[in-house]
């Protein structure tokens, strides 16, 4: 059988960080001419290993990867167990098997850093993501590291952490009763909880420990307290696994006034000028690699943030969410 270093190459490129020694994203390229999804069927305990050691690997110039279906091929061979998106914020559409559009919310918008479905219960362990077509310009998916923001932000704000451990959040969120893709959190509460019936809505919520508050045109969901910084029991160390700068500074349509949409799992509302500035470190720590045609970025969405910027179409990436 061959070895990993046969098929793979560990590759360095300038967008790279490096944290003691360990660089951020780790990127593998084609070391010989091999189909990359037969390649990960062979080397799957050296990848996960190398998951878990660098948050994040990009998969660059594996050219057997052209469609959709190659891609859902891909995510297979990993064998990870697939998780349904029910209770994310995104509008998505299913592509193949279990691969999905990305967010698609209007190209000139971004999309803050989170961590996927940071705000249920269920969140996946892991995200592909697939470049089917290349952006014209921008539509990067900058990604950080989440325990470097959590330290980040414990030496600069001792107190504010220390209630943030204590009180957790508390995530409030309007959803209308269809659609909406132009915003970035439209999707409206049947395709959210995948029913028309309000009973149903209702139980499926319940499961997401999300209270529910029906209105005239729409829905009130209510997350929480739930916590904001979990220990990463792999890796042990803390990790801000929380949605709070998107929410506070993203979570804004026809229905969403971001500023109510987080608040202090006691019901207090966030400091303004602390949640800008983790905003501010979050860009300062994150990579943001321009995509590639074929280019698939594995995130271990515990230990990574992940965001989108603002782009010119074309542009298609797709994603598959796992537990
Ligand atoms: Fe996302």
């Amino acid at each position: 059988m061959p070895t990993n270093s046969i098929i793979f190459a560990e590759t360095r490129i300038p967008h790279q960080r490096d944290y003691g020694g360990v660089v951020f994203p780790a990127v593998l390229s084609p070391a010989a001419t091999v189909s990359l999804t037969a390649a990960v069927k062979e080397q799957k305990p050296w990848l996960d290993s190398l998951l878990h050691k660098h948050g994040a690997i990009l998969f660059r110039g594996f050219d057997s990867l052209a469609t959709a279906s190659d891609f859902n091929d891909l995510v297979e061979a990993f064998g990870y167990e697939e998780l349904p998106y029910v209770g994310g914020a995104a509008p998505r559409t299913s592509v193949v098997g279990r691969v999905f559009t990305a967010n698609e919310s209007p190209p000139d918008q971004k999309i803050p850093f989170h961590h996927e479905m940071a705000q249920v219960p269920k969140y996946p362990a892991k995200l592909f993501f697939f470049c089917e077509v290349e952006p014209a310009s921008g539509g990067e998916t900058p990604i950080v590291l989440s325990h470097v923001v959590y330290e980040r932000m414990k030496e600069k704000y001792p107190d504010f952490v220390e209630k943030l451990e204590k009180e957790g959040l508390i995530y409030t969120r309007v959803l209308g009763e269809e659609d909406d893709p132009s915003s970035p959190i439209g999707r409206g509460w049947k395709s959210t909880f995948l029913t028309a019936d309000k009973a149903v809505a209702e139980e499926r919520a319940a499961k997401l420990n999300m209270k529910l508050e029906w209105t005239d045109d729409g829905v009130k969901t209510i997350m929480g307290p739930i916590p904001a910084i979990k220990h990463d029991e792999t890796r042990q160390r803390k990790i801000w696994f929380n949605s709070m700068v998107a929410a506070y500074t993203g979570w804004e349509d026809k229905l969403n006034d971001p500023k109510k949409a987080v608040t202090f799992g006691d019901g207090t509302p966030l400091p303004d000028h602390i949640i800008y500035d983790c905003l501010k470190i979050l860009e300062e720590e994150s990579v943001a690699v321009p995509w590639q045609k074929t280019d698939v970025l594995l995130i271990d969405n515990l230990a990574v943030l992940h965001s989108r910027k603002p782009f010119t179409p074309p542009r298609r990436i797709l994603a598959s969410l796992c537990k």
